[in-house]
């Protein structure tokens, strides 16, 4: 594709943004789709995050994906947003509108739901309760995504208050990690947000605990198959990983960008897992 003065540009924000997957899946898909376009990756200093954003209204861009650490400023720094963004207190999404307005969006819970569909074909979200494991950006938005599927939703967290704090305000059930075997009893998903697998540690709750009937999802995909998903794979539970959800959230967020669905016909799943390969 020849990028001329009227191509499209989309793109992602972060610190530190360089081992993103996303350029890989949008610019995989405008490929395959034939679209001019261009999705590049943006990592901006803290300091700096608000003049960025500002710098983007009118339509500089069509709009960005969001990641860590820039959600919870992401949503604050929008003119508008969707139900699902005030939710989760987050934003993964921006639409920078022409008439200067910023759209706040997340397309997370959706993501995390086509993961769920994908992974673990007839798996009912509403069908018994949602055991959630950590109380920060990424557990409340899976929380919320559970509670809107109509489930139950048990937040389980190392620091009690957290949960609390989180469960209160959602309407949900709060555990701390010496309770994680009464939040399992039932579960009919099992979520780990918590951020212990990137800090090096293995998440020490009794899986044992939940039904073979457990569908356990991890949201970290570096590695692929954590700790936290092969002990579940060990105990027969079926397992989805957090791929499935990037690239679940994805979908949405370039169908905002470029007007289109992303084509089915390109196998991006693939095209990431030799990214990931050691
Ligand atoms: P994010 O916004 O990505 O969710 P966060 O707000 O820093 O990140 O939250 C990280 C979560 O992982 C917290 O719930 C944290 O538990 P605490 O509230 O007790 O700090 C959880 N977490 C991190 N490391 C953990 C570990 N080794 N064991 C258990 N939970 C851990």
């Amino acid at each position: 594709m020849t990028i001329t003065g009227s191509t499209p540009v989309a793109g992602v924000v972060g610190w530190p943004i360089t081992h993103s997957l996303s350029p890989l899946l949008h610019n995989a898909w405008l490929a395959e789709a034939g679209l001019p376009g261009v999705y590049v990756a943006m990592g901006i200093d803290p300091a700096r995050f608000p003049a960025f954003i500002e710098s983007l209204r009118g339509g500089t861009l069509k709009g960005l994906n969001v990641t860590l650490p820039y959600k919870g400023q992401a949503l604050i720094a929008a003119h508008r947003a969707s139900r699902r963004a005030n939710l989760a207190g987050a934003a993964n999404l921006l639409v920078f509108q022409p008439d200067g307005t910023i759209f706040a969006d997340n397309t997370d819970g959706e993501g995390l739901m086509a993961a769920f569909a994908d992974q673990a074909p007839g798996f009912d979200p509403a069908a018994g309760p949602a055991v959630i494991l950590g109380a920060g950006g990424a557990a409340r938005g899976a929380a919320v995504a559970f509670l809107e599927a109509g489930a139950e939703v048990r937040v389980v967290n190392r620091t009690l208050s957290k949960a609390r704090e989180l469960a209160d305000e959602l309407g949900c059930l709060a555990y701390g990690l010496d309770q994680a075997a009464d939040a399992f009893t039932d579960a009919n998903a099992l979520v780990n947000a918590t951020s212990a697998a990137l800090g090096g540690a293995v998440l020490d709750v009794p899986l044992a605990a939940t039904p073979k009937t457990t569908v356990v999802m991890d949201m970290v995909y570096k590695p692929l198959m954590t700790p936290f998903l092969l002990e579940a794979q060990t105990l027969g539970r079926r397992t989805v990983d957090g791929l499935g959800m990037l690239i679940g959230q994805a979908k949405p967020s370039f169908t905002a960008f470029f007007g289109t669905e992303p084509p089915e016909t390109v196998d991006v799943r693939a095209l990431a897992l030799k990214t990931l390969e050691p």
